[in-house]
């Protein structure tokens, strides 16, 4: 099996892949830096799913994990040109999976830095790491964002992405076209994945769907942005990772072998719909604080996936209510919060 390097190992989408890479028995060895963005503990509680016990994590030391052999696991941060450029001198892999990012989109309005340090300096030390150790290929993470202020729906790869609406979006975009250049002059072989909202299990607490649970088990009112006149194209967590593994089977081939798709569910929801199912899983009602449309967002989110269903056979497939009662179960579970 090729060796994989991936990155964002302690966030949301890269501890279920992890988790489900290293079952399949894949050697992995995952990078995070542990920024604070959100709570740091639960990126711990995630590694500690993984056989990854805070206590033996140092700076720049790789740690074994104790439940998967064949998974270990470094504290780094890719934004630190210096060190990344020597992890890459002593490290080779096959196969180098890109989640590490600063995410949020609403964020990067007042923390702008954090975008450019960790999405566009980190993205171009991996773009270097991986022409240095000439890897087969690079899969990374973009994100729907890139559609910003685009009417035409769904959503597909060959529609014109310019307009940005975040500046998180204009990294994830600067990304795609950072990585195309790669592919063209060095003849890397690149994958871009447009994930759509992604929830589940382990999620982020910064996403809207977290903070709702949150709010209404804590009986406060919920923030509903633009009087609930949002959509978006709601992602079970497990079909990503489904769709990951689709593109793996095989690395891209093209001239250059460069290529995008969207992974998403191709369901848009309405937000007080979303509730509602929310609601449904949770057994109690929520109160609404109506509020308008928050700079940075965008009204609907609607993805084409027959690009990714062409190429590798995998459309996900979970409907929202079975996503969201797992994920209020783990909320519940998580949190020790019973009846
Ligand atoms: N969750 C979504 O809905 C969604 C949607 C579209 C795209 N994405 C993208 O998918 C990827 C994974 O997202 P997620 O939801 O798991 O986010 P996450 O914040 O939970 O995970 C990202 C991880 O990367 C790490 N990281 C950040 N900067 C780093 C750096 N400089 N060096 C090393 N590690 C660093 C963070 O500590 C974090 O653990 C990101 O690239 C994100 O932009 C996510």
């Amino acid at each position: 099996m090729p060796k994989v390097l991936l990155t964002g190992i302690a966030g949301f989408i890269g501890f279920h892949l992890a988790r489900r890479m290293a079952q399949e028995g894949h050697s992995i060895l995952g990078i995070d830096s542990l920024n604070n963005y959100y709570n740091p503990e639960l990126k711990l509680a995630r590694l500690k799913e993984l056989g990854i016990s805070p206590g033996s994590i140092r700076d720049n030391t790789p740690v074994a994990s104790r439940i998967f052999p064949s998974l270990s696991f470094l504290k780094l941060d890719l934004a630190d040109r210096d060190l990344t450029e020597r992890f890459f001198k002593k490290e080779t892999f096959s196969l180098v999976i890109h989640l590490a990012a600063q995410p949020g989109a609403r964020t990067s309005l007042t923390q702008p830095y954090a975008y450019v340090d960790n999405n566009i300096l980190g993205f171009i030390n991996i773009l270097e790491g991986c022409r240095h150790i000439h890897t087969d290929h690079l899969l990374y993470a973009s994100s729907s964002s890139v559609y910003g202020g685009n009417v035409k729906q769904p959503y597909a790869e060959d529609d014109r992405v310019d307009t940005p609406v975040s500046l998180y979006a204009a990294t994830k975009r600067s990304n795609e076209l950072m990585a195309y250049t790669y592919s063209h002059l060095f003849g890397m072989p690149v994958t871009g994945l447009r994930f759509f909202t992604v929830y589940g299990p382990w999620g982020r607490p910064d996403m809207a769907y977290y903070k709702f649970v949150k709010a209404i088990v804590e009986n406060r009112s919920v923030d509903v942005y633009n009087n609930g006149n949002l959509e978006r194209d709601f992602t079970y967590v497990d079909d990503i990772i489904e769709g990951i593994l689709s593109v793996l089977k095989r690395n891209p081939s093209g001239q250059p072998p460069y290529q995008i798709f969207n992974i998403g569910h191709s369901e848009p929801v309405n937000l007080l719909r979303f509730l509602e199912v929310i609601e449904d899983a949770l057994g109690k009602k929520a109160t609404k604080r109506f509020l308008p449309m928050q700079a940075g967002d965008v009204l609907s989110t609607f993805a084409d996936t027959s690009k990714l269903e062409h190429y590798s056979g995998y459309k996900p497939i979970t409907p929202i209510q079975e996503g969201i009662r797992k994920f209020v179960q783990w909320y519940l579970s998580y949190h020790s919060i019973t009846g």
